[in-house]
């Protein structure tokens, strides 16, 4: 059977150019200095369409260009999304809004400040620190800090699902509910429940 591939396409401007990122009836745009889309993010997507969320909560940390608060929003869940970069904050209200449905985006260190969910996603920042250590791809505080701090903010039979590595240093513990190889690594889809 042939690998499903993500759909991407780079659009060029007399002033620049975007990318734009499909999934099922979804596009989100690029944003500058804001993580975009990749296999990560379209095997979480992918993940969460299985999902049962009409009315429920739901948490995206590390929201990016918000492409997995907009598919929770599609499925009827009310999103609030977290990034501590400002633009990607921005970013995700920006592609809420061409998608036709509305997220609560906020500026904030993983879920500071923030209350209960039924659900929590958090395609983290997995790779191991290097030699460039941007908070897009690297911050090993970031995934401690969700997984010490995360049965706080779940709600009773509520679930957590956290996207890593193989590289990652900080492994959580729990089921693992997706894997997909990749060249140099297996990223792993790993779920936390409160019970
Ligand atoms: C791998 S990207 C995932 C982006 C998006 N969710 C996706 O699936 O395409 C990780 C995101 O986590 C954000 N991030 C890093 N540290 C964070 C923190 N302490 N609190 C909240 N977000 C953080 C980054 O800015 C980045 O947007």
């Amino acid at each position: 059977m042939a690998k499903k591939k993500f759909k991407v396409i780079i659009e060029i401007y007399s002033q620049g150019w975007k990318m734009k990122f499909f999934h099922q009836d979804i596009t989100v745009e690029s944003c500058d200095g804001v993580y975009f889309p990749r296999e990560d993010s379209e095997m979480f997507a992918d993940f969460i369409e299985e999902l049962d969320l009409v009315g429920k909560r739901a948490l995206d940390v590390g929201c990016g260009t918000g492409i997995l608060s907009v598919v929770m929003a599609k499925k009827g869940a009310h999103v609030v999304s977290t990034d501590i970069n400002e633009r990607a904050v921005e970013c995700t209200l920006k592609n809420a809004k061409t998608n036709g449905i509305a997220v609560n985006a906020v500026l904030t260190d993983v879920f500071d400040g923030l209350g209960s969910f039924d659900v929590i996603v958090f395609n983290s920042p997995y790779l191991p620190p290097g030699d460039e250590n941007d908070i897009m791809w690297t911050n090993e505080h970031a995934i401690e800090k969700f997984l010490t701090g995360v049965g706080e903010h779940l709600k009773k039979g509520g679930r957590a699902y956290i996207l890593v590595s193989s590289l990652t240093r900080v492994q959580p513990t729990g089921r693992v509910v997706r894997t997909k190889k990749l060249d140099f690594e297996e990223l792993k889809i790993v779920e936390i429940s409160k019970i």
